[in-house]
């Protein structure tokens, strides 16, 4: 049995998952921050799980919840009063909340925003294009993201550098000390409660103020509701794409012939490839290693294994998709892969609601990367690589990069 949660797990937890798949597929760990949880790794329990009803997204099932042990959520979430948002919660009320969320947060409103996130991406390799040399988390991956949603919301750009400031605690802080993720968690809800109370009764076409207007069957959200949900449209929609950009970049600078088959379809303009290269990075090395958090409601059997009601479960979307009994050759990076029904969104009633915008960010920044800067090149050995800590996400913590430097 490898071990889990080591240093080189964290590296490549890829041989540690094939082992569970193989001999325990459904395995029950004491996590690092000491919850025992179930890991589901092959890709038919994971899609199954994914979608069940008997497991609830609400921690109100957690078994260890009533003796005040759980710590699953969002650091900071209860005291932020942030508990009512979509990953935490089921039907009826999620389904409510979900409906009126999607009428705000229309593909339509994605697509129309593309112009504005190739500027973001085009200004934020002017900072850094006449070195020579970057760190493409802290100057790239880290910062588009979080421009685009805080733009898309309509946070005025002068207040734009605390979201920065904010986002930059939470991802320093991700698997450390709780304490400067609560602080900055709390900053950014408070700011966003002002900012919906500002927008209320105006006419802005950005996202909060579709976020205000938006009802279904005369149903609005509350100002509560349109805060904890604009707040989660930042956690969710944030580090994700750091994610799939850092690890996207990572995997074509460490696989050249896939890089070259890349930059190939840049020059042809061969978007069919682009988007199937996208989806495969999100499959090959996605950012969301972990489901989040599930608890059993009732006695049920998840691939053979009896889950008692209040046990955590958390579905490793990592593992799944490597299953060879889904992909062929999984652990081959494919960029022209066509049968590719990953997880990395998820699946179900609780799937991604912001993959049509992580999809945009992701292609965008990796074309408008890779195009501008061809030679791309690692300037530090893999193996000198760190990660960032924290169990739901696998990101790294920088990516030290040269080029020829361009004016
Ligand atoms: C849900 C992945 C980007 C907003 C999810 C889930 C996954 C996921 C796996 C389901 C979690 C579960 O079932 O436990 C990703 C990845 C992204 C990304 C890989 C980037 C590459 C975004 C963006 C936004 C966003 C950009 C919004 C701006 C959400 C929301 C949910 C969600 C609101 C909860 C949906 C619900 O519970 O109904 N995401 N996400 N995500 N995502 Fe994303």
């Amino acid at each position: 049995m490898p071990a889990l949660f080591t240093h080189e797990f964290a590296t490549d937890p890829y041989p540690a998952y094939a082992w569970l798949r193989e001999h325990a597929p459904v395995y029950k760990t004491v996590l690092p921050s000491g919850v025992e949880a179930w890991l589901v790794t092959r890709y038919a329990d994971a899609r199954e799980a994914l979608a069940d009803p008997r497991l609830s997204k609400n921690p109100v099932h957690h078994s260890e919840a009533a003796h005040g042990k759980g710590k699953v959520g969002i650091p900071g979430e209860r005291s932020a009063n942030l508990m009512t948002h979509l990953l935490n919660i089921d039907p009826p009320d999620h389904t409510r909340l979900r409906r009126l969320v999607s009428k705000a947060f229309t593909p339509r409103r994605v697509a129309a925003f593309e112009p504005r996130v190739r500027e973001l991406a085009d200004r934020l390799i002017d900072g850094f294009a006449a070195r020579g040399h970057a760190d493409l988390i802290h100057e790239f991956a880290f910062p588009l993201p979080i421009y685009a949603i805080c733009d898309m919301l309509g946070v005025p750009a002068e207040d734009q550098d605390d979201f920065r400031d904010w986002a930059g605690m939470m991802i320093r802080h991700g698997g450390g000390p709780r304490g400067g993720v609560g602080r900055a968690v709390k900053r950014m809800r408070a700011y966003l409660a002002e900012l919906i109370h500002r927008k209320r009764g105006e006419s802005g076409d950005d996202l909060i103020s579709g976020l205000i207007r938006a009802s279904d069957h005369g149903e609005q959200l509350t100002e509560n509701e349109a805060a904890a949900m604009a707040f989660i449209l930042l956690f969710a929609g944030f580090e994700t794409t750091v994610n799939l950009i850092g690890n996207g970049t990572y995997a074509l600078l460490s696989h050249p012939d896939q890089r070259r088959l890349f930059q190939d379809a840049l020059a042809a303009d061969d978007t069919g490839l682009l988007r199937t290269a996208v989806e495969e990075l999100l499959r090959y090395d996605g950012p969301v290693e972990l489901a989040t958090w599930r608890f059993a409601t009732e006695p049920m059997t998840i691939g053979g294994q009896r889950v008692e009601p209040g046990d955590p479960v958390l579905v490793v979307l990592a593992a799944a998709d490597r299953d060879p009994a889904r992909f062929d050759d999984p652990d081959t990076l494919d960029l022209t892969r066509s049968d590719n029904q990953h997880l990395g969104y998820g699946h179900g009633i609780h799937y991604c609601l912001g993959a049509p915008l992580a999809r945009l960010e992701g292609h965008i920044a990796l074309a408008t990367l890779f195009g501008r800067l061809p030679d791309l090149r690692l300037a530090v050995e893999p193996s000198e690589l760190r990660r960032r800590g924290g169990l739901i996400m696998r990101g790294l913590r920088e990516l030290p990069v040269e080029f020829e430097p361009v004016r």
